[in-house]
């Protein structure tokens, strides 16, 4: 099969890359084509022919969506139904991912694909927007709703940690949001055997287990041999972002269990993405 995917050098793309290796990956960064542009992004699709489109490009400043919505409701609203329509018009499938953070966070217990959605902030709705255009315009689709993603290629969360331990001697992080943190390595994984195994609908992908980012926090410093750091717990409103989270937003397993997909813990997970970083020199 041929995999067109969009978003190659973002840190999902660049696993994806890694992680699948069975087929045809057509690599695709914004300098091949501007998704906000339907042009380019038809051009792209037309010179390639691919049998998938795997959409992992967005805007996914969440505090930054807030101060210029215009550009997040281009990239992941209009964007995503501009590589939608050229999916349909090529005859390729399209796989999309969105977030946790369609959802307001007030559930207690996981959110299942078919619960009723209403973001909170200005990126979760840009990404709901390209979820509808999905719906609206690509024929044959999946969509795989994730969460809290960390890898060795991007400068998420666990790594900001990781370098703010090495300055501060007390570091505090929120512990009023509760999620799933999820390596993209594995992601890129269930993605891939998603496709293969011909996955269709809305499916929530994420590693097993929850827990806040406070505790996600003192896990990474602990695996990292750096647990003598002080972590102190503060809430989200002493955090004082421009953009609101949600409290919960722990996704279900049970729609990735149906396609026999089981992914690893978030604290194996996190094992393993340390490996990485001492593999690329992030961490010593
Ligand atoms: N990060 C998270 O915690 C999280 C959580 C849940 C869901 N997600 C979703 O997971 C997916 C991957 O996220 P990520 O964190 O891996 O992303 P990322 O590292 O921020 O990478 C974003 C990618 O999008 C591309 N891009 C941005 N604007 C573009 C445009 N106008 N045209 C074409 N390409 C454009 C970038 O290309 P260039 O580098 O060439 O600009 C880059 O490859 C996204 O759909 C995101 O919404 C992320």
């Amino acid at each position: 099969m041929r995999i067109l995917v969009i978003g190659a050098s973002g840190m999902l793309g660049t696993d994806l890359q890694k992680e699948w290796t069975q087929d045809e990956i057509i690599p695709a960064g914004s300098r091949d084509a501007d998704i906000r542009d339907a042009e380019q992004v038809r051009a792209l699709v037309s010179r390639n022919r691919p049998d998938w489109i795997v959409l992992a490009a967005a805007y996914t400043d969440v505090d930054g969506s807030e101060r210029n919505p215009e550009l997040a409701f281009a990239v992941n609203g209009q964007g995503t139904e501009n590589v939608a329509r050229a999916a349909k018009e090529f005859g390729a499938r399209l796989f999309y991912i969105s977030t946790d953070y369609l959802y307001d966070g007030t559930s207690t217990r996981p959110y299942e694909p078919t619960d009723a959605i209403a973001p909170l902030n200005v990126y979760g709705q840009s990404k709901a927007a390209g979820e509808k255009a999905v719906h609206m315009y690509a024929q044959d689709w999946c969509i795989a709703r994730t969460s809290w993603l960390f890898g060795a290629a991007g400068a998420s969360f666990p790594e900001k940690i990781l370098r703010a331990a090495e300055t501060r001697p007390e570091l505090t992080v929120v512990a009023d949001q509760v999620g799933s943190p999820t390596f993209t390595r594995d992601l890129a994984g269930a993605m891939r055997d998603l496709v293969r195994g011909e996955a269709r609908g809305v499916l929530n992908v994420t590693n097993a287990g929850s827990c806040s980012w406070f505790e996600f926090a003192q896990e990474v410093l602990r695996q990292a041999g750096r647990g003598a750091v002080r972590v102190s717990p503060i809430t989200t409103a002493q955090a004082a972002r421009l953009a609101k989270r949600p409290a919960y937003s722990v996704l279900s397993p049970a729609s990735l269990h149906a396609q026999h997909i089981t992914l690893r813990s978030w604290q194996d997970a996190t094992k393993a993405y340390l490996q990485d970083l001492r593999a690329c020199g992030k961490l010593v």
